[in-house]
């Protein structure tokens, strides 16, 4: 090839890169028109390659560059994140039932026997609307939780019982995981009856499920390629399916022994609980509600639900908050003052004291404003093309709420960033997603079903951890307030203290 020859070949190569280049970015340009603005992405990839892995802080940052409402491609999945409570408002009140549903994961699908069995991946439906109904009324509702006081009186004075242990030998304890524990605890009594045994027990199995929660609560916040590109699912290049097949196998153990022992129980003419598990077996003996089936299979990933929505994401609160009063100490002497005016140190905190330790839920507020403990809510998916703000959302977009971002807004919240709980006092703001400027639970149909269960296992450990110990760091421990991003976030170092008793009597930390 002569010289002339190869250059023009060279300029029509260049000529033919520059047109596919044009062609591209007008494809790109007419797939993104009228979608909300956001980083232009590589092709095929989007931005994944630039995706940081703390979502919640990476998406802020977004926000403060495109604003309120931003899209965001990775691989073909196209994502929406609103930060802003008119955005909150227009996703989960004025279009509710339009975002009602979930764009599940390929993890989720994984580990909750299909998506289409439990409470939290479900699409709004028949089958959703009667495992809410069946969760909110048998076991979350408030009059369903009163009968279940004992339960968690029982499991709170073990707990008060291995703290003391801790403290008389002097030993650092791990505040995350011995609330995991409790949790657990007040968790599956309620569901089935049964806590996990005895003291050492308790620990093993503690240990054990804790360690699934977190791998659990990880995989379905870690990105996944099958997510990003649905038609390599198939091949299941991360492994998620074989992970979480070992992971459900460790769980399904679990309960099944404990659904079979029930049967075999009721057979046998023997008696049984009225518990939660109960219930459910008695709706698949009767094979649902007459609008939709109800098998074991729901029964298990029912479990699922409270057991992986329900634990880490009580006791990871009750581990900021501590840690947060750990840094003030102004903030824990004042909760203090107040659990002594109320329950004073010849006694044990009980449930019937919590409605009258205001600052103590302030303390509360607080805590899941400045670390909600699930930042980016579970992300919503509209099941029509629809419109937010005038901008374009297709069905399928998966939509997230930066509830993490919006409580931290300095345009709503002064001084965002501080811990002060007083911000809550004489403020009429709940956990019940009517201020869209405060969403640690959501808001609308699919706000959280814990809240009444999730109120009063926090504030009753809580009160219980001040009342009954003054904490102190280990000498050598440095208090670490780093956050560490999941569905579920948590601290990125777990709060190690030492316990001092306090109440005035050794019998009153007696497991009684
Ligand atoms: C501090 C504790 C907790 C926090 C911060 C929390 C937060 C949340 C959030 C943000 C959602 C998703 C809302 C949405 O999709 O917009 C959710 C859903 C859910 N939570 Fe909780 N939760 C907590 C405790 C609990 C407890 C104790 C239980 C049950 C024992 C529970 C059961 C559920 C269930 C079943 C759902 C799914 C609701 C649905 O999709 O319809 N949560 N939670």
């Amino acid at each position: 090839m002569d010289t002339a020859t190869s250059t023009s070949t060279m300029l029509l190569y260049a000529a033919l890169l520059v047109a596919a280049a044009f062609i591209y970015a007008a494809f790109i340009r007419g797939r993104k028109r009228g979608l909300p603005p956001g980083p232009m992405g590589l092709p095929v990839v989007g931005s994944l390659l630039s995706l940081d892995p703390d979502l919640h802080t990476y998406f802020a940052g977004l926000a403060a560059k495109y604003g309120p409402i931003f899209s965001i491609r990775l691989g073909s999945k196209l994502g929406i994140v609103v930060s802003s409570p008119a955005l909150v408002r227009e996703v989960l009140r004025d279009n509710d039932l339009l975002f009602a549903n979930r764009d599940v994961p390929d993890a989720a699908r994984a580990i909750t026997y299909g998506g289409d069995k439990d409470i939290v991946w479900n699409s709004v439906g028949p089958t959703w609307r009667m495992l809410r109904r069946v969760c909110v009324q048998e076991m979350l509702s408030p009059t369903g939780l009163e009968a279940m006081h004992g339960l968690r009186r029982r499991e709170f004075r073990a707990t008060l019982a291995h703290l003391h242990a801790a403290a008389m030998a002097g030993e650092p304890v791990e505040v995350g995981a011995q609330m995991f524990l409790t949790t657990l605890n007040v968790l599956t009594s309620t569901m089935w009856g049964g806590n996990v045994g005895t003291e050492s027990e308790r620990t093993v199995v503690g240990k054990e499920f804790r360690q699934l929660v977190s791998e659990i609560t990880q995989m379905l916040g870690a990105p996944n390629v099958s997510d990003f590109f649905p038609a390599l699912a198939p091949f299941d290049l991360q492994g998620i399916w074989r992970k979480s097949d070992a992971l459900k196998a460790r769980f399904d153990n679990i309960f099944a022994r404990i659904i079979q022992q029930r049967v075999r129980t009721e057979e046998a003419g023997g008696k049984t609980p009225v518990d939660f598990l109960e219930c459910m077996l008695k709706m698949e003996k009767e094979g649902g509600d007459g609008k939709a089936p109800f098998t074991m299979t729901n029964i298990k990933a029912m479990l699922m639900d409270m057991v992986v929505g329900g634990t880490e994401t009580t006791s990871n609160t009750v581990e900021w908050a501590m840690a947060e009063m750990m840094k003030n100490r102004r903030i824990l002497r004042k909760a203090r003052e107040e659990l002594d005016a109320v329950v004073g140190v010849d006694s044990v905190v009980e449930e019937s004291h919590l409605p009258q330790l205001h600052y103590l839920h302030q303390v509360l507020k607080e805590t899941l404003r400045l670390h909600p403990a699930v930042p980016l809510l579970v992300p919503h998916c509209p099941r029509a093309d629809t419109t937010l703000a005038g901008h374009r959302v297709p069905a399928g977009t998966r939509v997230f709420i930066n509830a993490w971002a919006i409580m931290r807004d300095p345009t709503t919240w002064s001084d965002p960033t501080e811990f002060v709980p007083e911000r809550f006092e004489g403020r009429k703001v709940d956990f019940t997603g009517g201020e869209l400027d405060y969403v640690p639970f959501g808001s609308g149909r699919r706000i959280c079903a814990g809240i009444p269960m999730a109120e009063r296992m926090m504030a009753y450990s809580l009160a219980m951890l001040l009342q009954a110990f003054d904490w102190e760091l280990l000498p050598d421990h440095r208090l670490d307030l780093t956050e560490k991003f999941g569905i579920v976030m948590k601290k990125a170092t777990p709060l190690v203290v030492v316990p001092t008793p306090r109440l005035s009597r050794a019998e009153l930390y007696s497991a009684k």
